[in-house]
């Protein structure tokens, strides 16, 4: 579960149960896949599909992470993905990855199509709209960039929106749809004829070998090969957490007065990001994105959604409102085949950049291909070992944060005062010794205290009073304040004082 407050997503909110049994003791299968989001179900579904059996564990629910608190649009068109693309990495690499991401939209609705999943899929637009003249220059860029990778993209004047826009690149027939219905109905689909679902099940350890190992508190997986789809990945060799980027964005839902939510999956091209996208009678507001575990967060992101809501539309409540963050990497091209340069048996999928419902989709078909050992043209621009000279000064700037991060918080001094001083609803960093205790008191009156020291390398956790969570700066892992693991790559809980 994504958040401590009990607010939950649009989609979340009415979950239907889904009910599969943690692992317990042993089993052997083809295939272990960790993580039970989009990337991990539609591979293991692919995978069963050619003859494969497979177990997917889950450390919460299956679509409870990033896929399940979204804003749902699968589409090949993302904001600028193709000026930035082509920046990086040349046309060539643009043209895969919009083949990709094509190739990905296209699977996700042959997988609604061909298993019968109940997720409401609408045919939209997408739209990466200017909204001010300064931004007209970027949306051309786009057009330019995409329609060069081989997308069919037009540039429209007329958006359905209920503001005026400076121009924007149009890309028809893409798809909306109910994310967790699809996940759950992917699910449904992987389970059964020897293979199987395990949720509650967090994985402590992955061993690779002949066969490889996946361990839980209470079960182990032995199979032949695995596949670590946690989003963020939890194992440290390989060294995602020093490539990749947590980005944490803010969502409402709003019910409308008067008029229907816009008929299009819209982003604008500038920067604050306002991205919009509907149910039939939902209008879903994004943005405010900031490195996850930075300082400061509060309820103020939902507000400036909250009052873009009011001013473009008649708006009847705020439903929902919900935050996620996704991987980013250095190169700004997702991370998908052998876990590190030396493995045959593990393999990892990750740094979707926001896009996952598309990008896990392709990760899903491309996987499948490696360990069938088939290949596709676009296969290996994905390869996770790459190295992209032009993107190394963003790999330093990186990391040279996550150091000044990691020293500065130790050099802080922590707030005066003890656990006596926290009111309810506040949060507090108290010295302890050597390391930090944060305290946070709830409403009810009750003092929950962790220690603050992150279980994944060690960096100190920050509050985030808008999710009432202890985030962390350098990689992002996130602990609900009594220490249990909400997000990765962490595996294990916070200390507590006392214990
Ligand atoms: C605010 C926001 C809006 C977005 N909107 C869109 C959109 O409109 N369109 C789009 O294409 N993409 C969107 N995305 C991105 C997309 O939602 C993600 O990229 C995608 O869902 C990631 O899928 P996943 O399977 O990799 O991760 P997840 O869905 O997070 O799945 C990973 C799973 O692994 C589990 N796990 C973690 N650690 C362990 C462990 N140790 N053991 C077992 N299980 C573990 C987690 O519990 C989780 O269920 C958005 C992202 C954000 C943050
Ligand atoms: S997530 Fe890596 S140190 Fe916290």
């Amino acid at each position: 579960m994504p958040t401590t407050t009990g607010e939950h997503s649009l989609w979340l909110a009415a979950q239907p149960a889904s009910g599969f049994p943690p692992l317990t003791g042993e089993m052997t299968v083809d295939v272990a896949v960790v993580g039970g989001g989009l990337a991990g179900l539609t591979t293991a579904l692919l995978l069963k599909r050619q003859g494969a059996s497979v177990a997917v564990v889950e450390a919460d629910r299956v679509g409870s992470g990033a896929s399940g608190n979204n804003t749902a649009k699968v589409t090949a068109l993302q904001s600028t993905v193709y000026s930035t693309i082509t920046r990086r990495h040349g046309r060539e690499a643009a043209a895969d990855y919009a083949a990709a991401s094509a190739a990905g939209v296209a699977k996700v609705a042959e997988l609604v199509e061909v298993e019968g999943i109940d997720c409401a899929p609408r045919r939209l637009p997408a739209h990466t709209y200017a909204r001010t003249e300064r931004e007209r220059s970027t949306v051309e860029a786009e057009y330019k960039a995409a329609r060069a990778a081989g997308l069919d993209v037009r540039l429209d004047d007329a958006v359905d929106l209920p503001f005026p826009v400076a121009g924007a690149v149009r890309l028809a027939d893409q798809l909306t749809l109910h994310p967790l219905r699809y996940a759950l109905g992917l699910a449904a689909a992987v389970d059964g004829d020897g293979s199987a679902v395990y949720e509650h099940s967090r994985v402590r350890e992955v061993a690779e070998g002949r066969p490889c190992r996946v361990r839980t508190d209470r079960g182990t997986v032995h199979a032949d090969r695995v596949v670590v789809a946690t989003h963020f990945p939890i194992l440290d060799r390989g060294l995602y957490f020093a490539r990749l980027e947590p980005s944490r964005s803010y969502c409402v839902a709003v019910r409308l007065r008067h008029g229907s939510p816009p008929a299009t999956l819209a982003i604008n091209a500038g920067s604050p990001t306002w991205s919009i996208g509907s149910t039939a009678d939902s209008l879903v507001l994004a943005g405010q994105s900031h490195h996850a575990g930075a300082h400061g967060v509060d309820d103020r992101r939902y507000q400036r959604l909250v009052d873009f809501a009011h001013r473009h539309w008649d708006v009847a409540e705020v439903t929902h409102r919900w935050s996620a963050q996704d991987p980013v990497a250095y190169d700004r091209l997702p991370m998908i085949g052998t876990y590190t340069p030396w493995s045959s048996r593990l393999y990892v999928a990750t740094g979707f950049m926001k896009w996952g419902l598309s990008t896990a989709t392709f990760a899903a078909m491309l996987l499948a291909d490696l360990l069938a050992g088939r290949s596709r043209p676009w296969g290996r621009r994905f390869d996770p070992h790459r190295v992209s000279a032009r993107s190394l000064p963003t790999l330093g700037r990186l990391n040279a944060t996550v150091a000044t991060d990691f020293v500065a918080d130790r050099l802080t001094p922590a707030r005066s005062g003890g656990p006596q001083d926290v009111g309810p609803g506040e949060a507090r960093v108290v010295r302890d010794g050597l390391g930090k205790v944060g305290y946070y008191r709830d409403a009810g009156g009750e003092l929950h205290a962790v220690s603050l020291r992150c279980t994944h390398l060690g960096c100190y956790l920050r509050f985030n009073s808008a999710e009432r969570s202890w985030d962390c700066p350098c990689h992002g892992s996130r602990f609900d304040v009594d220490g249990n693991v909400l997000e990765g790559p962490a595996t294990a809980p916070l200390d507590r004082p006392d214990s």
